[in-house]
């Protein structure tokens, strides 16, 4: 197969109150309609939120059973598109759950359309929290170009939720010559990085992105959630000033006192 998966697939996995994880099968990488044969994982975030209601970020392909567990935790309402990457199983979320909301990300609905991924968005994301989350949820849009993407906190836990920001593949799940490549990027567990394709945009827009890695270090995050490779839950500040630099003066002053 090439690699192997985080399991159990497709079963709700507690990080904290209120937040969990639910690893999925392979995807695959289509290039020009082309199936490549790279076989990688996914997964989605799941917040309950206040009113009982699951924010569900970047949701992985159905599956009934899985739906089932989550209407043990609440009500599946939004789906979230957090980049115009991850978003191919929303419509088959929102045909079983039509009250949802289906929120769009940068551009997706263009990628989805010339795709011919049966999918329709309800609304867009913005760079401020929406009303419906703004009290568990806080969110940033992070820059980078064609990848830029939305990233989320989940204040209660100190839980950051990223898509492909950074990228922390285990090499031991992968097989060769996918392993090789995987360890030319840079991108593998525990060094994990950002990911490359993000690299220059951020140059070229310093000052957004600063603007998000203050946002970032003012959330003191305990735990990263991916959705590709390895998730990050202890020394977390190390590892965010490994990947997005130190926080500014005034900033870590503020959150040493
Ligand atoms: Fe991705």
């Amino acid at each position: 197969m090439g690699a192997s998966l985080y399991e159990p697939i497709n079963v709700y996995k507690p990080v904290a109150p209120d937040i969990g994880i639910v690893d999925g099968p392979f995807e695959y990488l289509t290039v020009g309609g082309v199936k490549l044969p790279l076989p990688f994982t996914t997964r989605m975030t799941v917040v309950r939120l206040s009113n009982g209601d699951l924010f569900l970020h970047s949701p992985i392909k159905f599956d009934q059973r899985l739906a089932n567990g989550l209407l043990g935790l609440g009500t599946v309402r939004h789906l979230v598109s957090p980049n115009q990457f991850h978003y191919a199983h929303i419509g088959e979320w929102a045909k079983v759950f039509p009250d949802a909301i289906s929120w769009a990300s940068p551009r997706v609905r263009q990628r989805a359309r010339a795709r011919n991924v049966d999918v329709e968005f309800t609304r867009d994301l913005e760079a401020n929290p929406l009303e419906e989350w703004r009290q568990e949820i806080d969110q940033t849009l992070f820059p980078g170009g064609y990848f830029k993407e939305f990233i989320f906190f989940h204040k209660a836990s100190k839980t950051l939720i990223l898509t492909d920001t950074i990228i922390n593949l285990e090499l031991d799940k992968i097989t060769e010559p996918w392993r090789t490549a995987t360890r030319l990027t840079g991108m593998y567990h525990p060094f994990g990085q950002i990911f490359f394709g993000m690299r220059l945009p951020l140059l070229l827009q310093r000052q957004k992105a600063q603007a998000a890695i203050r946002k970032i270090h003012s959330w003191q995050p305990r735990c990263i959630l991916l959705s590709h490779g390895r998730c990050f839950d202890s020394d977390v500040e190390i590892v965010i000033d490994r990947i997005f630099g130190e926080a500014a003066p005034s900033i870590a002053t503020k959150s040493s006192s």
